[in-house]
């Protein structure tokens, strides 16, 4: 039977006296450790780039040029996550307990005996490997909590960002780069890094490890600084001799693979470690279904948003004197949202329901609905059944459940007084109660068969006295901070064809 065991640790002894350097790597070694040897500092120093998975450094306090202390110190101030031992010949007190307070793990007054310095290698080492497996509990259960939470985020953009900047905050990588799949190939999606922007040969070399790691499936852990050749396969070294490791995962869905992601790391950082590309797979495999999820979703809202410029044209073509009032409707709403700083789906559920709110107006008599004087009470009965009729219409579409209360309930009132259901407050749904005041804005702010658009001081005056009655009043209050702006009128400018894209919106 095969057994795996764990590797030795790696210990690095510094100390200016050769015969003492012998004695201890001679028992470390016995002991099964992996073993280095400095003789000073600085050549410590210049040996930790080279030993990016060393366990413990065990110094002597006393050397010439630099001493344990300052070493620990220069250890702690990044150079390495080693542990520190710290061998004292004329060790008083004060000076160990300086050494713990500067981070060291123990200390050794010298003499000692080689079964004292096991003794205390092994407790460090123990201790060290307690706090190391619950590091990584603690890393991958955060890195399931963030992956769990990017699922929840459908739009492209907005995922694509929030990866990015968790991949940052969790890897500190120098660069990164994210591969997607679409329909030519994976594609560079996002990059990260002034390392990749002024080296467009090192953007191609990481395109081909992306690939490579797509294809084949498998993480890779590229560590340019460790003895031998790494392998690189056709590649070759990266085109930027400051890289010193790189590691890379692909993201994998139940069903298909979405991507890979690279991450590279310059001579100013340590090296990427095994728990770090463990830890980089779990992450991208756990995000592979919410990027999945956001192209699915992406691919749904430009299919939907094909049907919805139908059915809204198709009532317009009825009700000549509204064209164009969905869409601009669909736009003040996705802007009220956005400055109520709704998320992206509310967004989309404004849009959506704002061009579609009046679908029901389908099914309503034309001498009804162009009729170019007051309606009277039988008509105005006729009239508001607009909303449930365009409920039971969108109802068949299963996608459009989520809308189907914004167009219910876009003429409740918030007194109570509104129809269909008499609702009130808070019973009204929030993104109803959010299309109620732009679409009554809309409409008196636009020509209408029986009258002229009413001028901006009228509309504000009615908006106000309604507040708190017809519609939110805070809402109405923050609609018309809105509406008085100077660039607004950009916002009216609609075509009414139905060119005004949803991310134009949202982005303006
Ligand atoms: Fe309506």
């Amino acid at each position: 039977m095969v057994v795996n065991e764990e590797p030795k640790a790696s210990i690095l002894i510094v100390d200016d006296e050769q015969s003492l350097l012998d004695i201890c790597k001679e028992a470390l070694t016995e002991a099964g450790f992996t073993v280095h040897v400095a003789h000073d500092g600085p050549s410590a120093l210049r040996m930790l780039s080279h030993l990016p998975g060393l366990d413990l450094v065990i110094s002597d306090l006393r050397m010439p040029t630099m001493s344990g202390l300052e070493l620990l110190k220069k250890l702690k101030d990044g150079h390495s996550e080693a542990d520190f031992l710290i061998m004292t010949g004329f060790g008083s007190i004060e000076t160990a307990v300086e050494s713990i307070r500067l981070g060291a793990a123990d200390y050794l007054p010298k003499p000692f005996n080689i079964s004292h310095l096991l003794l205390k290698v092994e407790r460090i080492l123990q201790i060290r490997r307690n706090r190391e497996d619950r590091k990584k509990l603690t890393n991958i259960v955060r890195v399931l909590n963030l992956s769990q939470a990017m699922n929840t985020k459908l739009d492209m953009k907005s995922l694509t960002n929030e990866f990015l900047s968790q991949v940052q905050k969790n890897f500190n990588p120098d660069g990164v780069v994210l591969f997607l799949q679409d329909n030519e190939g994976l594609q560079s999606k996002a990059m990260r890094g002034s390392l990749l922007r002024n080296n467009p040969q090192l953007g191609t070399w990481v395109k081909l490890l992306g690939e490579r790691v797509f294809r084949q499936q498998l993480p890779e852990l590229i560590l340019l600084s460790k003895k031998g050749p790494p392998q690189l396969s056709t590649e070759g070294p990266p085109p930027d001799a400051s890289i010193t490791s790189i590691m890379a995962a692909a993201m994998p869905t139940r069903m298909k693979s979405v991507g890979s992601i690279v991450l590279l790391r310059n001579t100013d950082k340590p090296d990427f470690t095994r728990e770090h590309s463990q830890l980089l797979n779990v992450f991208a495999a756990h995000t592979a279904s919410a990027f999945e999820n956001a192209r699915l979703y992406g691919q749904l809202w430009d299919m939907n948003l094909e049907v919805i410029r139908s059915f809204a044209q198709a009532v317009e073509a009825k009700d000549v004197y509204t064209r164009g009032h969905s869409e601009r409707v669909a736009i003040y709403a996705t802007h009220l949202g956005n400055r109520l700083g709704l998320s992206k789906e509310d967004l989309h559920l404004l849009y959506t329901g704002g061009i579609l709110h009046d679908i029901g107006k389908i099914g309503i008599p034309d001498v009804i609905l162009n009729k170019p004087s007051k309606l009277t009470t039988e008509e105005f009965t006729v009239m508001q059944r607009h909303p449930e009729l365009g409920r039971a219409i969108l109802n068949q579409v299963t996608s459009f459940g989520n809308i189907l209360p914004i167009i219910f309930y876009h003429h409740e009132r918030v007194d109570g007084t509104g129809y269909p259901m008499g609702l009130q407050q808070e019973e009204i749904p929030f993104l109803a109660r959010i299309l109620s005041v732009v679409d009554s804005f809309e409409a008196m702010t636009s020509d209408r068969a029986y009258r002229k658009a009413l001028p901006m001081n009228v509309v504000r005056d009615i908006l106000q006295e309604g507040a708190g009655q017809q519609w939110q009043d805070d809402l109405v209050k923050i609609w018309l901070e809105e509406a008085e702006k100077p660039d607004f009128k950009n916002l009216r400018q609609v075509n009414v064809t139905g060119h005004v894209e949803f991310q134009d919106v949202v982005d303006a």
